[in-house]
């Protein structure tokens, strides 16, 4: 009896501990992440892609930022808002998101949008070989089913979304201020811009940075457009385009903020910003529809493929992107949605919070139900997707080869509503399911739809899952290494998954924490819970000034003087007088680079020196460390893991 009374004493004295210990490394983490002097924000309060500026892999620069980040910051302020009862932060970065990654329109274009015919078909370029490719007119487009909706719900021709990227520091100095076009490299504020343009086959390092608001001020005759489209007529335009899987973070950020701020009887603070997560989530639905709105299922050929009526074009799964556009002065505009779904991207968590809970349920006549519809073709999806180690493998396409191709027959027997199993869905290079993170990133999201309704399809999953996971980490002397890239062979029903690569990378490492920690509270599986541990422990003993990082050897540093696709005759300028022309590679395209405090350990690589290291503080990882570090707090907290032993 008194040895039990003593267990107990200890146990929760234990447990005591470990809450106060993650809460601490929560704030101090957090705290990192705001100060000043850490670099981590712009002075118009922007988080950058990272603290480094030097950084090429999926944005060509860290002062850029992404709609990635911004869904990290919203995440991260709704966790702060749960451990130090102040929510202020959250609706502050919802606010900071909307005022500068939320475009406006950039002309007053009238409304001359066609829902019945949303945009004009163009093949995806297999790029350079058949590159620029005509439109080609008389291929059949569906209707777009929600735009009507959208207005007559908002009213406003405006879509609700976020563009995927910022040039934070106008350092390429188009100055497309929120609302502005092509101000230059004067304009005091961050600068709408995109790059990659040109099909899977493209790069990063291949990539001609360019504006969303082409008045033709830079770029060549007709601005930048004719490197991308090989059209006959060229009219000044902006265009937007969307990364699905942040929107749905910050929707999924929403809700935990509408949660937290419940549990402290605190909805009230949050309920405006909320509110706005569930508009959000209803325009997100672009990302739920075919490029072109055809028919979904066994789309082969662009003539013979149907156009879509009504919901018919929905294949109900988060795309890789959706864009919108419009000419400058009037006359057209243009929506596409994207018929490739990559496992990655989905988020079962937010479809089912603008599906199920009453306060995120968008306006609009159908957008709750389109979101259930959502919910379970995901889960449905997972399971179909999922190796026979435990891995999620790839995505499915409506397109094949970005044009409606006819696809091999190892894919054409075992479909999935139609659509095809893509090994290497969207991009090539690097192969877009090499990389582990993607795996974490998704099955976290589900493991949290699973600790919030204790879904049995989710939970098969991710049985599967965490065993896989569990067996592949490796644990020395309290260091830890997951995987880093992954390789695939075979096809659904049998793919097949090995690690060819494994890392001690923190962003990664807590990601996949999370995931065991959200599944532990529900599950109750120990050695989930403890390998979660663990791997926080071992994350933070990285610990640098400015946050949590490893060093890594950046070998893709060697590709800055690889040479960029611009046609012969082409001649264009970026505004600081780079010139645009045939032969032109990643670095002559970024003459600014140069300038940069790390550039002489690129050009002593690229001078046959070792390939430079770098230990970088990336938003979303920083952000990642903290969310993992506070999960396992408040969880401890509410005792959701069990005894401590
Ligand atoms: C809440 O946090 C904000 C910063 O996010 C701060 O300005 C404000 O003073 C805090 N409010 C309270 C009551 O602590
Ligand atoms: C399917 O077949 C194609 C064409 O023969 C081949 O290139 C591809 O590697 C195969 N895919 C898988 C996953 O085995």
């Amino acid at each position: 009896m008194k040895s039990l009374v003593f267990a107990i004493v200890v146990c929760l004295f234990g447990q005591l501990h470990g809450d106060s210990v993650y809460k601490q490394r929560f704030l101090q983490q957090y705290n990192k992440m705001h100060d000043p002097a850490n670099g981590y924000f712009s002075k118009w309060g922007i988080p950058y892609h990272s603290v480094e500026t030097l950084m090429v892999e999926a944005p060509d620069y860290g002062h850029e930022t992404t709609s990635e980040a911004y869904s990290y910051w919203t995440w991260l302020e709704a966790m702060y808002g749960k451990i130090s009862g102040n929510f202020t932060g959250f609706n502050a970065a919802w606010q900071n998101m909307e005022q500068y990654i939320i475009p406006v329109h950039a002309s007053q274009t009238g409304n001359n949008y066609q829902p019945w015919k949303p945009a004009t078909y163009s093949d995806e370029l297999d790029w350079p070989s058949e590159y620029p490719s005509p439109m080609q007119f008389g291929v059949p487009v569906g209707q777009d089913p929600i735009y009507q909706e959208l207005v007559s719900t908002y009213g406003s021709d405006d879509v609700y979304s976020m563009h995927w990227l910022l040039d934070v520091d106008n350092v390429y100095g188009f100055g497309n201020l929120p609302g502005s076009c092509e101000l230059g490299p004067q304009a005091d504020g961050p600068s709408y811009i995109n790059t990659f343009q040109r099909g899977p086959q493209e790069s990063v390092w291949r990539t001609i940075p360019q504006t969303t608001c082409d008045s033709f001020k830079y770029g060549g005759q007709h601005g930048f457009l004719d490197l991308f489209v090989g059209d006959n007529s060229y009219t000044q335009q902006w265009k937007y385009s969307n990364a699905p899987d942040a929107d749905a973070r910050a929707v999924q950020a929403a809700f935990w903020a509408y949660t937290w701020a419940n549990e402290e009887g605190k909805s009230s603070e949050v309920s405006a910003t909320v509110a706005k997560s569930a508009k959000l989530g209803d325009f997100l639905r672009y990302a739920l529809f075919d490029k072109y709105f055809k028919k979904i299922g066994n789309c082969v050929g662009p003539y013979n493929c149907a156009g879509g009526q009504g919901k018919e074009s929905a294949h109900y799964l988060i795309s890789w992107y959706f864009a919108w556009g419009a000419a400058l002065w009037g006359g057209w505009s243009w929506r596409i949605g994207d018929g490739a779904a990559h496992f990655g991207y989905q988020n079962p968590l937010a479809a089912y919070a603008l599906s199920n809970v009453d306060a995120m349920k968008p306006k609009s006549a159908t957008g709750a139900s389109d979101w259930q519809a959502s919910l379970e073709r995901q889960l449905e999806f997972y399971a179909w997707l999922q190796s026979a180690e435990g891995a999620i493998a790839g995505g499915a396409t409506n397109t094949w080869n970005g044009r409606y191709g006819t696809p091999p027959d190892n894919v054409t027997h075992n479909t999935f509503h139609g659509m095809f199993y893509d090994w290497e869905p969207v991009y090539h290079d690097p192969a877009s399911n090499r990389w582990y993170g993607m795996q974490p990133w998704s099955l976290d999201r589900l493991a949290q739809y699973y600790y919030v309704t204790g879904n049995q399809k989710a939970e098969a999953v991710l049985d599967k899952w965490v065993s896989w996971i569990l067996s592949e980490l490796k644990f020395d002397n309290g260091n830890y290494q997951v995987p880093e890239w992954l390789e695939w062979f075979r096809v659904p029903p049998e793919v097949h998954v090995t690690v060819t690569r494994r890392s001690s990378d923190v962003g990664t490492a807590s990601a996949t924490a999370r995931t065991l920690s959200y599944y532990a509270a529900k599950s109750g599986n120990k050695n989930a819970k403890n390998r979660a541990k663990q791997l926080l422990d071992g994350v933070w003993k990285h610990q640098t000034t400015k946050g949590v990082s490893v060093e890594e050897v950046v070998d893709s540093y060697s590709r800055f003087n690889e040479e960029v696709y611009v046609p012969y005759n082409w001649k264009g300028y970026y505004p600081n007088g780079d010139v645009i022309e045939h032969g032109a590679t990643f670095i002559s395209l970024r003459s600014f680079y140069k300038k940069d405090p790390d550039w002489s350990k690129v050009e002593a690589h690229l001078n046959g020196g070792e390939a430079p290291k770098f230990t970088y503080h990336r938003f979303w990882s920083q952000s990642d460390v903290a969310l993992a570090q506070g999960t396992t707090a408040f969880y401890s907290m509410n005792n959701d893991f069990g005894s401590v032993d």
